[in-house]
């Protein structure tokens, strides 16, 4: 193992249903396959950090004091990603997410957040996350406790902040952020504009590193005063893009922890998460190191 990757997040268990059509509102559909599974943005971040070899992964967040909380617990133990650091909450149920997923693999998506909403940074997570190579989080826990948990990180260590579900930054979070991950909705929510080129503009002027991914279209790399540089998506069969974005984040800070430069570290998480798009589900869908080397990106 090289180096060591503290995922700051949410775990959710995910309820997918699969229809011809994700319905619109006041529309009732019946769904082709229904399924629970493990997932949540920060779980599956940690499990695809773990899948990818290199860096030891542990998790910080929070689970009810129910069977979906032991279930999330379990698999994230299966993955071999750390759990000491998920608190278990009394009186709490678990994260909760309900996705429809149509028949072209678009998703939608409703979170109830449960434990993750109380989610706190104490001391031992604080030991922690100091002794992180890489911090990883996303916007499914409170901003303020995601900048706290930042804050702990030892200095030159990189915070990896990957902004969904798409959302505007508190300065306080911000100004924490080594590398910004966002698809194209986040990139423009996070700057605040419609018009793409303008946002990337803006949020170059913001992170020192800014990874933009592209679904199909692959992901670029972009940094101030540097030319772009782009990273191919594999032509794959789509069965479900869930955890894509997921997969992209936790490989790469991985590669990172691993001491592996961006430019390199990225087109291993673009493949491993075109990888990801080829099965159903968030966690299992997730590919393995032995996987994403066959490619050879
Ligand atoms: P998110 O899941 O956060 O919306 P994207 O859709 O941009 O993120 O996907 C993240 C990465 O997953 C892409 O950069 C790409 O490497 C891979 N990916 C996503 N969709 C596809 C696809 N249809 N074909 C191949 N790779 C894909
Ligand atoms: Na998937």
């Amino acid at each position: 193992m090289t180096g060591r990757v503290v995922v700051v997040g949410s775990l959710n268990v995910d309820l997918a249903l699969t229809c011809d059509t994700i319905p619109a509102p006041g529309e009732t559909v019946l769904a082709t396959a229904a399924r629970r599974s493990a997932g949540g943005k920060g779980a599956n971040q940690a499990v695809a950090a773990a899948r990818a070899g290199g860096a030891s992964t542990s998790i910080v967040g929070a689970v009810g004091d129910d069977p979906d909380g032991h279930y999330l617990l379990d698999q994230l133990g299966r993955a071999g990603v750390g759990t000491e650091r998920v608190a278990v909450v009394a009186g709490q149920s678990s994260g909760l997410a309900l996705i429809t997923v149509d028949r072209a693999g678009e998703n939608a998506i409703v979170v109830a957040p449960g434990a993750n909403a109380a989610l706190a940074i104490d001391a031992p997570d604080r030991e922690l996350l100091h002794t992180a190579d890489v911090v990883l989080a996303q916007l499914e826990t409170p901003q303020q406790l995601v900048a706290e948990a930042a804050r702990s990180r030892r200095s030159g260590v990189p915070f990896i902040l990957n902004a969904a579900p798409a959302a505007p930054l508190t300065d306080e979070l911000a100004r924490e952020v080594d590398v910004l991950v966002v698809n194209e909705h986040e990139a423009r929510s996070v700057a605040g504009t419609n018009d793409l080129d303008e946002a990337i503009q803006l949020l170059v002027a913001r992170f020192p590193v800014l990874l933009v991914t592209l679904g199909a279209g692959g992901s670029e790399l972009h940094r101030a005063d540097l030319p772009v540089i782009r990273a191919r998506a594999l032509t794959v069969p789509v069965v479900d893009t869930t955890a894509a974005g997921d997969t992209y984040c936790g490989v790469l800070a991985a590669g990172l922890a691993a001491g592996r430069p961006v430019e390199r570290a990225m087109p291993i998480a673009g493949a491993a998460a075109s990888l990801t798009v080829q099965r159903s589900g968030a966690q299992d869908s997730i590919p393995t190191r032995a996987e994403v080397e066959a490619l050879q990106p």
